[in-house]
């Protein structure tokens, strides 16, 4: 089957097998030894590096539903092919805020807690209470509760293990755990700047996710019309003596304290100091309205892919000594 629609960069490839799972129980058939496989969710987070001669399992278990609630919370589950954004707001709709800041994700519910999505101030681990998996080693479903997550910067158990890219496992629902006392959190300045030119003093959950998806459209490109995979580098972290060298050399310089004492910069503002917002190699590119989106200018491989990532790479390393490491699975 011909994966190209199936990864937001629209590279092609092909997989030797494909299954879709609507249901979990389906997963249960599918024997340990049955070779290679790669768990595929929205596809939005991933570098297709050619055919693929595995089984790909695209997964497609629907649902949404309040779990529980107690007077401190609302516990919603979700099943890991639901459409992110819609399902955050649905959320919304039925009056359960909490994950209005992360609107307009692409991927699905399944794929978030993988890589610990985040934007505008808010990761989804803060939010989520336990995934549930199904092990294709042991052959058991299997939860692990968000402690157990190991959540960090785009981090989890669920990559540090190798989980995920191995296809050891697949997560098949999400609960999410929504506290009833809720505070706009718009810390991040684009958010406040844009509810100030909305005349928004005290915004409720809805005017926080339209004002991050107003943003969001005017700085990311829809995969629909321009094929990328949101950003393509990790921010880097540092140690505070590198970024102080750095921020001496470049004043410019973006600089975010993180609570463990290092320093997180800027891999946009590495790039487009580094001449390449805008700039192409080949069929691949770095967009023009924000440097750490990678784009397919059209008819790229996985090789292109590559091959303008260690170019943006090499810039970087270059003018700043800073190391950029992917954000995307590459498969
Ligand atoms: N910047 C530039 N030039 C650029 C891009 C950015 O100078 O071309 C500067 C900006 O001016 C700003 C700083 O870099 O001072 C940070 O930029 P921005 O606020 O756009 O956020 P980001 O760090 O580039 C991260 C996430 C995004 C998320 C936004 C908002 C990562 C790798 N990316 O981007 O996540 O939406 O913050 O919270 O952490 C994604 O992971 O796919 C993604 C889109």
């Amino acid at each position: 089957i011909d994966l190209t629609p199936f990864n937001t960069l629209a590279l092609p490839g092909k997989a030797a097998r494909y299954l879709k799972i609507t249901d979990a129980t389906q997963l249960t058939a599918i024997s340990p030894g049955d070779g290679r496989r790669f768990v595929l969710g929205g596809g939005s987070n991933l570098v297709l590096g050619g055919d693929f001669d595995g089984l790909v399992l695209h997964m497609a278990i629907p649902g949404k539903r309040l779990l529980h609630e107690d007077a401190e919370a609302c516990y919603i589950e979700a099943g890991a092919g639901e459409n992110w954004h819609d399902f955050v707001q649905w959320t919304l709709a039925q009056g359960w805020p909490g994950l209005e800041n992360l609107s307009l994700i692409p991927g699905t519910v399944g794929a978030a807690p993988i890589q610990n999505i985040g934007a505008y101030g808010l990761e989804v681990g803060e939010r989520l209470h336990s995934v549930q998996a199904w092990d294709f080693e042991k052959q058991v479903f299997f939860t692990v509760d968000r402690k157990n997550c190991h959540f960090s910067y785009r981090d989890s158990v669920f990559k540090q293990q190798g989980w995920h890219l191995n296809g050891r496992i697949a997560i098949v629902s999400v609960i999410f755990r929504l506290p009833k006392a809720w505070r706009a959190n718009i810390g991040y300045a684009d958010l406040r700047q844009e509810l100030a030119a909305c005349g928004i003093a005290e915004p409720g959950a809805r005017d926080v996710a339209d004002a991050v998806i107003a943003v969001r459209r005017r700085k990311l490109p829809d995969p629909a019309l321009t094929p990328n995979a949101g950003s393509f580098f990790h921010n880097p972290v540092v140690d505070r003596n590198i970024a102080d060298a750095l921020k001496a050399q470049h004043p410019a310089l973006p600089c975010y304290p993180q609570p463990d004492g290092r320093i997180k910069l800027a891999a946009g503002w590495l790039i487009e100091q580094a001449g390449w917002k805008g700039k192409d190699l080949g069929p691949v590119g770095m967009y023009e309205k924000q440097a750490l989106v990678l784009v397919n200018r059209g008819g790229a491989s996985g090789t292109d892919v590559r091959r303008t990532m260690a170019a943006v790479q090499a810039a970087v390393r270059e003018k700043f000594a800073v190391d950029l490491s992917p954000e995307p699975v590459f498969l």
